[in-house]
C-alpha cells in the first residue's frame, strides 16, 4: 500500500525537523490522535474484505510503531537540547581571569609602627598594650600630674560620659598599667593611638605615639639617648641623621628632654623623654632608691611623614585611595 510508507516517510520527515516538545505533541495527533491518518486507516479496516484484513492490520500496525519509536527518539533528542542549553547558560568558565579584586596594602604608618616593633623587639623591648578609654588617675594622676597641676593643659583632652573617663591623650598611661603588675627589670615599647583637640600639618585629633620604658638598677641618660639614636639610625638607614635633644619639661621624667629630627630646613619633633620621676615610681611601688630607668612617647605619624617626604600628617587619615597606593 503506497499511501500507508508515504504517510510515514512524511511523519518521520516532520518530526525529524521539531525542536519543540509541544509542537511534537501536536504532530503526533496528526497521525496518532483520534481522528489521526493512521487512527483513519486502522478504522476504515472495518469496510474491507475480510481476507485483506490482517495483512493490512500488521502494517498499520507496524507504521503506528515506527512512529511512536521516532517520536519517542525525538522526545529524548528535545530532552537533551534543552539540558545542554541549560548547561550552557549556566556554564562557569573556570578559565576566565577573575574581576580584579585589588589587592590591599598596609597603610603607612601601619609600616612605620611594625617597623618600630621590628626595631625595638631587636633591642630586647617587648610589647605592651593599654586601653584607649582611660581614666583620669591613669591619664594623668598616676604619672605625677595632680588635678589642677598646671601640666594638666598642656594636652586639650576629649573627655567621655561624666569627665571621669578620657580618651588617652598620649600612650603614658601604659607605663602605668605595666609597672602595677610587672616588677623590674622592665623593658617595653606600648603602641596605640591617642587623642587630642588639635588639627594642622603636623596635629591630627587621633594620632599615634610608642611608648618606651626601660627600668632597671643603673639605667641612665647615656641609655635613654644610645637607644633613642640607635633606632633612628636603624628606622631611617641612615648614619648621618640628624637628631637633637632640647631641655624640656614633662611632669612624669626628670630630666626631660624633646627629640626633634631635622626636617626640610628647620627642626620637627619627634617626641618626648626623660628619666621617669621618682613619683611615678613611688605611685607604682617600685623602690626609685633601688630601680630608676627612662621613658620616651614618640609620634609614628610624624616618623612616617620623614620616611615618605609627606609634609601634611592629615594626608594620612583621610583614605584617599591614590595617596595611600603610592605606599604599595
Ligand atoms: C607626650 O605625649 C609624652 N607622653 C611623651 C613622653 C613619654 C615624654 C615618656 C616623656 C616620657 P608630647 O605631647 O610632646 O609628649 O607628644 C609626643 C609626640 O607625639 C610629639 O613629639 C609628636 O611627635 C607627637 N604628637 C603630639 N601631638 C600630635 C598630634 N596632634 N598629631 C600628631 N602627632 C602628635
Amino acid at each position: 500500500m503506497q499511501d500507508l510508507d508515504a504517510i510515514v516517510n512524511e511523519a518521520l520527515g516532520l518530526f525529524s525537523g521539531i525542536e519543540d516538545a509541544d509542537e511534537l505533541e501536536r504532530a503526533k495527533a496528526r497521525y496518532l490522535g483520534k481522528s489521526g491518518t493512521l487512527t483513519e486507516l486502522l478504522k476504515g479496516l472495518g469496510r474491507l474484505p475480510a481476507a485483506e484484513r490482517p495483512a493490512l492490520g500488521s502494517r498499520i500496525n507496524a507504521a503506528k510503531d515506527r512512529l511512536e519509536a521516532a517520536l519517542k527518539a525525538q522526545r529524548e533528542r528535545i530532552q537533551g537540547c534543552k539540558l545542554a542549553a541549560k548547561l550552557a547558560e549556566e556554564a562557569l568558565d573556570v578559565t576566565l581571569p577573575g574581576r580584579g579584586l585589588g589587592t590591599g596594602g598596609l597603610h603607612p604608618v601601619t609600616r612605620t609602627m611594625e617597623r618600630i616593633e621590628t626595631l625595638f623587639r631587636s633591642l630586647g623591648f617587648e610589647v605592651a598594650d593599654g586601653p584607649e578609654i582611660e581614666t583620669d588617675y591613669y591619664n594623668f594622676t598616676a604619672l605625677n600630674q595632680p588635678e589642677n597641676h598646671p601640666a594638666r593643659s598642656m594636652h586639650d583632652t576629649f573627655y567621655v560620659d561624666d569627665g571621669k573617663h578620657l580618651l588617652r591623650t598620649h600612650t603614658s598611661p601604659i607605663q602605668i598599667r605595666y609597672m602595677e603588675k610587672h616588677r623590674p627589670p622592665i623593658k617595653i615599647i606600648a603602641p596605640g593611638r591617642v587623642y587630642r583637640v588639635d588639627l594642622d600639618a603636623t596635629h591630627s585629633p587621633m594620632f599615634h605615639q610608642v611608648e618606651g620604658l626601660w627600668i632597671d638598677r643603673h639605667i641612665t641618660f647615656a641609655d635613654l639617648k644610645g637607644v633613642l639614636a640607635d633606632f633612628f639610625k636603624r628606622f631611617f638607614e641612615r648614619e648621618d641623621l640628624k637628631v637633637r635633644f632640647r631641655p624640656s619639661f614633662f611632669p612624669f621624667t626628670e630630666p626631660s628632654a624633646e627629640i626633634d629630627m631635622s626636617f626640610g630646613d628647620g627642626w620637627l619633633e619627634m617626641g618626648g623623654a626623660g628619666m621617669v620621676h621618682p613619683n611615678v615610681l613611688r605611685n607604682v611601688d617600685i623602690d626609685s632608691e633601688q630601680y630608676r630607668g627612662f621613658a620616651f612617647g614618640l609620634g609614628p605619624d610624624r616618623l612616617t611623614m620623614l620616611r615618605y617626604g609627606v609634609n601634611d600628617l592629615r594626608l594620612f587619615f583621610e583614605n584617599d585611595l591614590r595617596f595611600l597606593k603610592q605606599f604599595n
